[in-house]
Protein backbone atom coordinates (compact mmCIF):
# COMPACT_ATOMS: atom_id res chain seq x y z
CA UNK A 1 0.00 0.00 0.00
CA UNK A 2 1.06 3.52 -0.89
CA UNK A 3 0.98 6.86 1.51
CA UNK A 4 2.12 10.16 0.56
CA UNK A 5 2.98 12.48 3.28
CA UNK A 6 1.92 16.46 2.60
CA UNK A 7 4.55 18.63 5.40
CA UNK A 8 7.82 17.55 5.98
CA UNK A 9 7.85 19.74 9.60
CA UNK A 10 7.72 17.78 13.34
CA UNK A 11 4.74 16.03 12.49
CA UNK A 12 5.67 14.62 9.01
CA UNK A 13 9.18 13.62 9.49
CA UNK A 14 7.94 11.77 12.66
CA UNK A 15 5.21 10.15 10.56
CA UNK A 16 7.91 9.26 8.20
CA UNK A 17 10.75 7.78 11.28
CA UNK A 18 7.44 5.42 12.46
CA UNK A 19 6.89 3.93 9.20
CA UNK A 20 10.78 3.02 8.84
CA UNK A 21 11.14 2.02 12.39
CA UNK A 22 8.14 0.25 12.69
CA UNK A 23 7.42 -0.84 9.39
CA UNK A 24 7.41 -4.78 10.21
CA UNK A 25 4.71 -4.24 13.05
CA UNK A 26 2.66 -2.06 10.99
CA UNK A 27 3.31 -4.77 7.68
CA UNK A 28 1.89 -7.57 10.25
CA UNK A 29 -1.14 -5.65 11.45
CA UNK A 30 -1.87 -4.63 8.01
CA UNK A 31 -1.11 -8.01 6.47
CA UNK A 32 1.46 -6.31 3.89
CA UNK A 33 3.57 -2.89 4.07
CA UNK A 34 2.88 0.39 4.08
CA UNK A 35 5.50 2.19 1.37
CA UNK A 36 5.61 5.97 1.44
CA UNK A 37 6.24 7.07 -1.85
CA UNK A 38 6.21 10.66 -1.81
CA UNK A 39 6.96 13.41 0.49
CA UNK A 40 5.19 17.41 -0.55
CA UNK A 41 7.23 19.86 0.67
CA UNK A 42 8.07 23.28 -0.50
CA UNK A 43 11.56 22.97 1.50
CA UNK A 44 14.31 20.82 0.25
CA UNK A 45 16.03 18.46 2.93
CA UNK A 46 19.36 16.74 1.07
CA UNK A 47 20.28 14.19 2.65
CA UNK A 48 17.45 13.15 4.57
CA UNK A 49 16.46 9.47 4.92
CA UNK A 50 13.28 10.28 2.43
CA UNK A 51 15.72 11.93 -0.25
CA UNK A 52 14.29 10.68 -3.67
CA UNK A 53 10.51 10.94 -2.68
CA UNK A 54 10.16 14.70 -2.43
CA UNK A 55 7.79 16.06 -4.67
CA UNK A 56 6.46 20.55 -4.56
CA UNK A 57 3.77 19.52 -7.02
CA UNK A 58 0.67 18.32 -4.68
CA UNK A 59 -0.80 17.01 -8.06
CA UNK A 60 1.69 14.30 -8.25
CA UNK A 61 0.19 12.42 -5.43
CA UNK A 62 -3.57 12.91 -6.59
CA UNK A 63 -2.87 12.12 -9.81
CA UNK A 64 -0.74 8.34 -8.69
CA UNK A 65 -3.53 5.58 -8.41
CA UNK A 66 -1.19 3.70 -6.20
CA UNK A 67 -1.58 6.37 -3.59
CA UNK A 68 -4.68 5.09 -1.45
CA UNK A 69 -3.33 7.00 1.92
CA UNK A 70 -2.47 10.48 2.61
CA UNK A 71 -1.48 12.13 5.32
CA UNK A 72 -1.45 15.85 6.04
CA UNK A 73 0.69 17.21 8.70
CA UNK A 74 1.34 21.11 6.81
CA UNK A 75 -0.84 23.22 9.51
CA UNK A 76 -3.14 25.87 9.09
CA UNK A 77 -6.36 25.93 7.53
CA UNK A 78 -5.36 26.82 3.39
CA UNK A 79 -3.70 25.34 1.52
CA UNK A 80 -3.89 21.82 3.76
CA UNK A 81 -7.77 22.20 3.29
CA UNK A 82 -7.36 22.02 -0.73
CA UNK A 83 -5.11 19.66 -0.84
CA UNK A 84 -6.97 17.04 1.33
CA UNK A 85 -9.91 17.96 -0.48
CA UNK A 86 -8.30 17.06 -3.87
CA UNK A 87 -7.23 13.88 -2.10
CA UNK A 88 -10.42 12.78 -0.71
CA UNK A 89 -12.14 13.46 -4.17
CA UNK A 90 -9.70 11.58 -6.02
CA UNK A 91 -10.83 8.56 -3.51
CA UNK A 92 -7.87 8.78 -1.42
CA UNK A 93 -8.02 8.56 2.28
CA UNK A 94 -6.34 11.38 4.40
CA UNK A 95 -5.82 11.41 7.80
CA UNK A 96 -4.55 14.71 9.30
CA UNK A 97 -3.08 16.19 12.65
CA UNK A 98 -3.94 20.00 12.08
CA UNK A 99 -6.68 20.59 14.12
CA UNK A 100 -7.27 24.34 12.77
CA UNK A 101 -8.32 22.68 9.64
CA UNK A 102 -10.20 20.07 11.30
CA UNK A 103 -12.06 22.68 13.55
CA UNK A 104 -13.01 24.38 10.45
CA UNK A 105 -13.99 22.02 8.12
CA UNK A 106 -14.40 18.74 9.52
CA UNK A 107 -17.69 18.23 8.81
CA UNK A 108 -17.52 18.98 5.38
CA UNK A 109 -14.27 16.76 4.82
CA UNK A 110 -15.84 13.90 6.17
CA UNK A 111 -18.89 14.61 4.08
CA UNK A 112 -16.39 14.41 1.05
CA UNK A 113 -14.96 11.57 1.88
CA UNK A 114 -17.82 9.76 2.41
CA UNK A 115 -19.16 10.94 -1.19
CA UNK A 116 -16.00 9.88 -2.30
CA UNK A 117 -15.94 6.76 -0.78
CA UNK A 118 -12.50 7.32 1.37
CA UNK A 119 -11.93 7.98 4.80
CA UNK A 120 -10.86 11.11 6.73
CA UNK A 121 -9.17 10.25 10.20
CA UNK A 122 -7.84 12.94 12.68
CA UNK A 123 -7.10 11.60 15.64
CA UNK A 124 -4.01 13.49 16.47
CA UNK A 125 -5.55 16.76 16.34
CA UNK A 126 -6.49 16.49 19.73
CA UNK A 127 -4.40 15.61 22.82
CA UNK A 128 -1.78 14.58 20.53
CA UNK A 129 -0.86 10.88 21.22
CA UNK A 130 -3.31 10.46 23.52
CA UNK A 131 -6.31 8.13 21.30
CA UNK A 132 -9.46 10.23 22.57
CA UNK A 133 -11.21 10.71 18.94
CA UNK A 134 -11.39 7.07 18.34
CA UNK A 135 -12.21 6.33 22.57
CA UNK A 136 -15.58 8.91 21.96
CA UNK A 137 -16.31 7.14 18.36
CA UNK A 138 -15.77 3.63 18.81
CA UNK A 139 -15.30 2.82 22.59
CA UNK A 140 -18.01 4.78 24.59
CA UNK A 141 -20.50 4.78 21.73
CA UNK A 142 -23.47 2.62 24.48
CA UNK A 143 -22.93 5.79 26.94
CA UNK A 144 -24.46 9.58 26.50
CA UNK A 145 -21.51 11.35 27.32
CA UNK A 146 -21.95 14.18 29.88
CA UNK A 147 -19.13 15.87 30.54
CA UNK A 148 -15.64 16.07 29.02
CA UNK A 149 -12.77 17.99 30.99
CA UNK A 150 -9.34 18.38 29.51
CA UNK A 151 -6.23 19.69 30.18
CA UNK A 152 -5.66 19.86 26.32
CA UNK A 153 -2.57 22.47 25.69
CA UNK A 154 0.75 21.14 26.79
CA UNK A 155 2.51 24.57 26.63
CA UNK A 156 -0.22 26.62 29.28
CA UNK A 157 0.29 23.11 31.42
CA UNK A 158 3.93 23.45 31.24
CA UNK A 159 3.40 27.23 32.42
CA UNK A 160 0.97 26.49 35.22
CA UNK A 161 3.12 23.78 36.72
CA UNK A 162 6.06 25.95 36.81
CA UNK A 163 4.29 29.03 38.01
CA UNK A 164 2.57 26.56 40.66
CA UNK A 165 5.57 24.77 41.64
CA UNK A 166 8.92 27.54 41.21
CA UNK A 167 6.44 30.63 41.85
CA UNK A 168 7.53 32.10 38.29
CA UNK A 169 6.33 34.71 36.47
CA UNK A 170 3.86 34.48 33.89
CA UNK A 171 6.57 36.23 31.59
CA UNK A 172 9.63 34.71 33.01
CA UNK A 173 7.84 31.00 32.09
CA UNK A 174 7.04 31.89 28.92
CA UNK A 175 10.55 33.10 28.05
CA UNK A 176 11.17 29.78 29.35
CA UNK A 177 9.02 27.72 27.51
CA UNK A 178 9.73 29.57 24.65
CA UNK A 179 13.71 28.80 24.96
CA UNK A 180 12.63 24.90 25.80
CA UNK A 181 10.65 24.85 22.28
CA UNK A 182 7.28 23.82 24.42
CA UNK A 183 5.89 27.24 23.51
CA UNK A 184 5.80 28.48 19.76
CA UNK A 185 7.48 32.31 18.70
CA UNK A 186 4.23 33.61 18.47
CA UNK A 187 2.30 31.47 21.29
CA UNK A 188 -1.07 33.83 21.10
CA UNK A 189 -2.99 30.18 20.01
CA UNK A 190 -1.85 28.45 23.28
CA UNK A 191 -1.65 30.91 26.08
CA UNK A 192 -5.19 32.71 24.91
CA UNK A 193 -6.72 29.27 24.86
CA UNK A 194 -7.46 29.44 21.15
CA UNK A 195 -5.98 25.89 21.11
CA UNK A 196 -7.71 24.40 23.49
CA UNK A 197 -10.99 26.39 22.01
CA UNK A 198 -10.93 24.47 18.67
CA UNK A 199 -9.73 21.09 20.54
CA UNK A 200 -13.18 21.27 22.96
CA UNK A 201 -15.36 22.74 19.85
CA UNK A 202 -14.30 19.03 18.11
CA UNK A 203 -14.66 16.85 20.50
CA UNK A 204 -17.82 18.50 21.34
CA UNK A 205 -18.90 17.73 17.69
CA UNK A 206 -17.98 14.63 17.87
CA UNK A 207 -20.54 13.88 20.95
CA UNK A 208 -23.32 15.60 19.79
CA UNK A 209 -23.10 15.17 15.92
CA UNK A 210 -23.42 18.34 14.68
CA UNK A 211 -20.69 20.88 14.51
CA UNK A 212 -19.79 23.70 17.48
CA UNK A 213 -18.07 27.06 16.01
CA UNK A 214 -15.56 27.39 18.30
CA UNK A 215 -15.85 31.23 18.13
CA UNK A 216 -18.98 30.45 20.01
CA UNK A 217 -17.18 29.26 22.82
CA UNK A 218 -16.43 31.40 25.93
CA UNK A 219 -12.55 31.75 25.83
CA UNK A 220 -10.38 32.93 28.59
CA UNK A 221 -7.09 32.09 28.46
CA UNK A 222 -3.63 32.45 30.85
CA UNK A 223 -2.58 35.68 30.76
CA UNK A 224 -4.26 36.99 33.35
CA UNK A 225 -3.07 33.85 36.17
CA UNK A 226 -0.05 35.68 38.25
CA UNK A 227 2.35 34.76 41.01
CA UNK A 228 -0.15 35.90 43.29
CA UNK A 229 -3.05 34.06 42.27
CA UNK A 230 -0.93 31.02 42.37
CA UNK A 231 0.07 32.02 45.66
CA UNK A 232 -3.81 32.26 46.58
CA UNK A 233 -4.28 28.95 45.40
CA UNK A 234 -1.57 27.25 46.93
CA UNK A 235 -3.19 28.51 50.57
CA UNK A 236 -6.15 26.87 49.81
CA UNK A 237 -4.56 23.95 49.06
CA UNK A 238 -5.13 24.01 45.38
CA UNK A 239 -3.44 24.52 41.58
CA UNK A 240 -4.58 26.57 38.92
CA UNK A 241 -5.20 24.65 35.47
CA UNK A 242 -6.35 25.91 31.99
CA UNK A 243 -9.05 23.24 31.59
CA UNK A 244 -11.37 22.80 27.90
CA UNK A 245 -14.81 21.70 29.02
CA UNK A 246 -18.39 20.48 27.60
CA UNK A 247 -21.31 19.19 30.17
CA UNK A 248 -24.43 18.26 28.91
CA UNK A 249 -26.95 21.39 30.02
CA UNK A 250 -30.50 21.98 28.54
CA UNK A 251 -30.76 20.02 26.04
CA UNK A 252 -27.15 20.97 24.36
CA UNK A 253 -23.72 20.90 25.57
CA UNK A 254 -22.42 23.85 27.48
CA UNK A 255 -18.43 24.82 26.49
CA UNK A 256 -15.94 26.85 28.38
CA UNK A 257 -12.29 27.29 27.87
CA UNK A 258 -11.15 29.02 31.23
CA UNK A 259 -8.62 28.80 33.93
CA UNK A 260 -10.09 26.80 37.22
CA UNK A 261 -8.93 26.03 40.61
CA UNK A 262 -8.64 22.13 41.39
CA UNK A 263 -8.64 20.82 44.63
CA UNK A 264 -6.16 17.81 45.44
CA UNK A 265 -9.18 15.06 44.65
CA UNK A 266 -9.74 16.46 41.08
CA UNK A 267 -8.44 13.68 38.56
CA UNK A 268 -6.95 16.41 36.43
CA UNK A 269 -4.73 18.18 39.83
CA UNK A 270 -2.03 15.61 39.07
CA UNK A 271 -1.65 16.52 35.25
CA UNK A 272 1.74 18.36 34.91
CA UNK A 273 4.03 19.71 32.71
CA UNK A 274 3.43 19.50 29.15
CA UNK A 275 1.05 16.27 29.21
CA UNK A 276 -2.46 16.40 28.57
CA UNK A 277 -5.53 14.49 30.21
CA UNK A 278 -9.00 14.28 28.99
CA UNK A 279 -12.00 13.49 31.89
CA UNK A 280 -14.70 12.02 30.41
CA UNK A 281 -17.87 10.66 32.13
CA UNK A 282 -20.74 8.93 30.43
CA UNK A 283 -23.69 7.95 32.39
CA UNK A 284 -23.31 4.16 32.25
CA UNK A 285 -19.39 4.69 32.28
CA UNK A 286 -19.16 6.83 35.01
CA UNK A 287 -15.65 8.46 35.45
CA UNK A 288 -12.72 7.81 33.12
CA UNK A 289 -9.88 9.60 32.21
CA UNK A 290 -7.26 9.47 29.24
CA UNK A 291 -3.55 10.56 29.99
CA UNK A 292 -0.28 11.12 27.65
CA UNK A 293 1.79 13.11 25.46
CA UNK A 294 -0.33 15.65 23.87
CA UNK A 295 2.00 17.65 21.57
CA UNK A 296 5.57 16.22 20.62
CA UNK A 297 7.25 15.23 17.36
CA UNK A 298 6.55 11.34 17.94
CA UNK A 299 3.87 11.06 20.09
CA UNK A 300 1.46 12.78 17.66
CA UNK A 301 2.86 10.87 14.58
CA UNK A 302 2.07 8.31 16.55
CA UNK A 303 -1.67 8.98 16.49
CA UNK A 304 -1.24 9.93 12.74
CA UNK A 305 0.33 6.37 12.08
CA UNK A 306 -2.38 4.55 13.82
CA UNK A 307 -5.10 6.54 11.33
CA UNK A 308 -3.30 5.42 8.36
CA UNK A 309 -2.95 2.05 9.45
CA UNK A 310 -7.07 1.79 10.42
CA UNK A 311 -7.45 3.43 6.68
CA UNK A 312 -5.50 0.77 5.00
CA UNK A 313 -7.27 -2.14 7.01
CA UNK A 314 -10.87 -0.41 5.94
CA UNK A 315 -9.80 1.03 2.56
CA UNK A 316 -13.07 -0.11 1.22
CA UNK A 317 -15.05 -0.04 3.97
CA UNK A 318 -16.89 3.69 5.35
CA UNK A 319 -15.57 4.15 8.50
CA UNK A 320 -15.69 8.35 8.72
CA UNK A 321 -18.56 8.92 11.94
CA UNK A 322 -21.22 10.61 12.57
CA UNK A 323 -20.33 14.78 11.87
CA UNK A 324 -22.89 16.61 10.16
CA UNK A 325 -22.16 20.41 8.81
CA UNK A 326 -25.97 21.55 10.96
CA UNK A 327 -24.76 23.84 13.34
CA UNK A 328 -25.16 23.28 17.17
CA UNK A 329 -26.40 25.56 19.13
CA UNK A 330 -24.44 25.71 22.67
CA UNK A 331 -26.04 26.43 25.94
CA UNK A 332 -26.03 30.10 27.26
CA UNK A 333 -22.71 29.94 29.82
CA UNK A 334 -24.70 32.04 32.04
CA UNK A 335 -27.15 29.48 32.76
CA UNK A 336 -23.81 27.62 34.48
CA UNK A 337 -23.49 27.46 37.94
CA UNK A 338 -19.86 27.49 39.69
CA UNK A 339 -17.86 28.43 42.86
CA UNK A 340 -15.85 31.18 42.11
CA UNK A 341 -12.26 32.79 43.21
CA UNK A 342 -12.51 36.60 44.15
CA UNK A 343 -9.53 38.93 44.56
CA UNK A 344 -10.81 42.67 44.56
CA UNK A 345 -10.73 45.95 46.40
CA UNK A 346 -13.66 46.12 48.71
CA UNK A 347 -14.47 45.34 52.20
CA UNK A 348 -15.37 42.13 54.08
CA UNK A 349 -18.77 43.93 54.79
CA UNK A 350 -19.37 44.57 51.30
CA UNK A 351 -18.56 40.48 50.44
CA UNK A 352 -20.75 39.41 53.15
CA UNK A 353 -23.51 41.73 52.14
CA UNK A 354 -23.02 40.42 48.38
CA UNK A 355 -22.01 37.01 49.13
CA UNK A 356 -23.66 35.96 52.10
CA UNK A 357 -21.95 32.62 52.08
CA UNK A 358 -18.78 33.75 50.54
CA UNK A 359 -15.85 32.07 52.36
CA UNK A 360 -12.64 35.30 53.06
CA UNK A 361 -9.86 33.78 52.16
CA UNK A 362 -6.83 35.14 54.17
CA UNK A 363 -3.16 34.88 52.86
CA UNK A 364 -2.16 38.07 54.85
CA UNK A 365 -2.39 40.42 51.35
CA UNK A 366 -3.02 44.16 52.91
CA UNK A 367 -4.57 45.75 50.13
CA UNK A 368 -7.27 43.54 48.42
CA UNK A 369 -9.92 40.55 49.71
CA UNK A 370 -9.81 37.86 48.67
CA UNK A 371 -12.86 35.23 49.07
CA UNK A 372 -14.85 32.37 47.32
CA UNK A 373 -18.26 32.04 46.79
CA UNK A 374 -20.83 29.46 47.03
CA UNK A 375 -22.73 27.79 44.30
CA UNK A 376 -24.05 30.33 42.16
CA UNK A 377 -25.29 31.20 38.07
CA UNK A 378 -22.60 32.56 36.07
CA UNK A 379 -25.16 35.28 34.98
CA UNK A 380 -26.12 36.66 38.59
CA UNK A 381 -22.30 36.37 40.11
CA UNK A 382 -21.83 38.97 37.19
CA UNK A 383 -24.48 41.34 37.79
CA UNK A 384 -23.26 41.53 41.52
CA UNK A 385 -19.46 41.78 40.64
CA UNK A 386 -20.67 44.51 38.47
CA UNK A 387 -22.10 46.22 41.98
CA UNK A 388 -18.51 45.70 42.87
CA UNK A 389 -16.09 47.68 40.58
CA UNK A 390 -13.57 45.72 38.79
CA UNK A 391 -11.89 42.79 40.45
CA UNK A 392 -8.34 41.81 40.50
CA UNK A 393 -8.99 38.38 39.85
CA UNK A 394 -11.63 35.76 39.31
CA UNK A 395 -11.45 32.35 38.89
CA UNK A 396 -13.92 29.50 38.54
CA UNK A 397 -13.03 26.29 41.50
CA UNK A 398 -13.63 23.34 38.61
N1 LIG B 1 0.53 24.03 20.91
C1 LIG B 1 -0.12 22.81 21.24
C2 LIG B 1 0.08 22.50 22.72
C3 LIG B 1 0.45 21.70 20.38
O1 LIG B 1 0.87 23.18 23.37
O2 LIG B 1 -0.59 21.63 23.26
C4 LIG B 1 -0.40 20.46 20.33
O3 LIG B 1 -1.65 20.68 19.74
Amino acid sequence: MKAAIMGYGTIGSGVAEILRVNQDAIASRVKEPIELKYVLDLRDFPGDPEEGKFTKNVDDIVNDPEVSLVVETMGGVHPAYEFVRKNLEAGKSVTTSNKALVADKGAELVRIAKEHHANFMFEASVGGGIPIIRTLCTCLTGDVIEEITGILNGTTNYMLTDMSENGSDFDEVLRDAQAQGFAEKDPTADIEGYDASRKIAILTSLVSGKTVDYKDIPTEGITRIDSMDMRYAKKMGMTIKLLARMVKADGSYCCRVAPYLLNPDHPLFSVNGVFNAVFVKGNMLGDSMYYGSGAGKLPTASAVTADLVSMALNIDRDVTIGWSEEKLSISDPMNQENRYFVRARVGIGDISRSFPDAKIIDAGYDNETAFVTGKIREGAFKEIMNSLGEPVSVIRLA
